[in-house]
């Protein structure tokens, strides 16, 4: 394990402001890089998750390039329903797909999977991939990053089969078969944290917790599926390695944010586009660390409003932890030159501003 005391972002999230705020993207390692996409002809997407060196050098290219305080992990929140055995493609220009689960059977073979000790198995090459990353990142500042979906929004892509709007299949299952659905979540969270306790061993230095979907649900079912599975991981991680910080990001919760961030018991809540920081940081105890929450949309165009509004951010968080990121990823088609740019801005900020 590497010494912490001398890396920002983990500085930061043990609850010390640090001043420039450390930063780092959703999404850094990806196609808007052309580096990245260099190695999209030379091998399909699950294999680039699941080929160590290659993983391991396409989570160090955004750190070679900007010098971000985090490196996340390339990987993806499927690898776990991948790794509990459903089919998962990624065909060109369509995003996952996989068969969907919705009977009986299907959740049979997650469980025996899981079970089994298969998945963990399967899942080994992420662990050698952050091996590789811990030691690649020894006397660097730069913390690394483990993550995976939360159970809810795994659960989203595992029902309907693929991405959606509207994710009915997920929320039929939800309504019609609510113990199905149960099974269900509660292999997910068992899985999720057999993931996560592996990455730590592994050297992960912090995890993210991504609920990508969670602003979907009504508030009673966002307790019952995002808050409690949240809180259950949370306290499992907490029980076997009580120093590791976890982020959790309930993208488009809303005025569930709050609560999210006290009862889950998160030690860092990422704040998407929609969070007003005026109106939700009184709401959020100050010793949770905020992270967050520039408009992609802003890297995606660059120039001056994005200076502006990364340094406006930062203002209004100076007083409280805070890690510099976006309220989602980086947009594909953002220029290179932009993501410097935000980055610089964020380390040029003044000292007594
Ligand atoms: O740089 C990083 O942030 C690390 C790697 C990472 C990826 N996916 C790589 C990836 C992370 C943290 C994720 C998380 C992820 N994956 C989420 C949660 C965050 C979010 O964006 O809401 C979700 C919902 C997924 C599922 C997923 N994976 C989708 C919907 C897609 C296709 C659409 C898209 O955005 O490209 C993926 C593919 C994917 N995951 C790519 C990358 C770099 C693109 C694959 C390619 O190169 O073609």
């Amino acid at each position: 394990m590497r010494f912490s005391s001398n890396l920002p972002l983990l500085k930061t999230l043990s609850g010390q402001e640090t001043w420039p705020p450390p930063v780092w993207l959703m999404r850094q390692a990806g196609r808007y890089l052309p580096e990245f996409r260099e190695w999209r002809s030379k091998a399909d997407f699950l294999t680039r998750c699941l080929t160590p060196e290659i993983a391991a050098e396409l989570t160090l290219q955004p750190i070679d390039r900007y010098d971000m305080d985090g490196a996340i992990l390339f990987s993806d929140i499927l690898i776990l329903p991948w790794a509990l055995g459903r089919d998962l493609k990624f065909p060109e220009g369509v995003g996952p797909v996989m068969p969907p689960v919705r009977e009986e059977k299907d959740l049979l073979e997650c469980e025996k999977a899981l079970k089994s000790g298969e998945a963990f198995k399967k899942m080994a090459p992420v662990r050698e991939a952050l091996k590789i990353l811990s030691q690649k990142l020894a006397g660097k500042t730069t913390t690394l990053l483990g993550f995976a979906g939360s159970p809810f929004t795994v659960s989203c892509y595992m029902v309907e089969g693929s991405g959606s709007k509207t994710f009915l299949e997920l929320r039929k299952m939800m309504i019609n078969h609510p113990d199905r659905y149960q099974k269900l979540m509660e292999i997910l969270t068992e899985g999720t944290i057999e993931l996560l306790r592996g990455q730590i061993d592994a050297g992960a230095q912090a995890v993210m917790l991504f609920d990508s979907w969670s602003g979907i649900l009504p508030s009673d079912e966002f307790r019952k599926w995002v808050i409690e599975p949240t809180k259950k991981i949370r306290k499992a991680l907490k029980d076997s390695h009580p120093e590791t910080k976890v982020i959790g990001f309930p993208r488009l919760a809303g005025v569930m944010v709050p609560e999210y961030a006290v009862e889950t018991g998160v030690d860092a809540v990422s704040l998407d586009v929609s969070a007003d920081l005026k109106t939700i940081l009184p709401l959020i105890p100050e010793n949770i660390v905020i992270q967050g929450n520039l408009d992609p949309a802003l890297l995606f165009c660059g120039g001056e409003k994005m200076r502006e509004t990364a340094k406006e951010i930062c203002q209004i968080l100076k007083n409280r932890p805070h890690i510099f990121n976006l309220g989602h990823g980086v947009p594909q088609f953002t220029p290179v030159e932009n993501v410097k740019d935000l980055v610089e801005t964020i380390r040029a900020l003044p000292k007594n501003s």
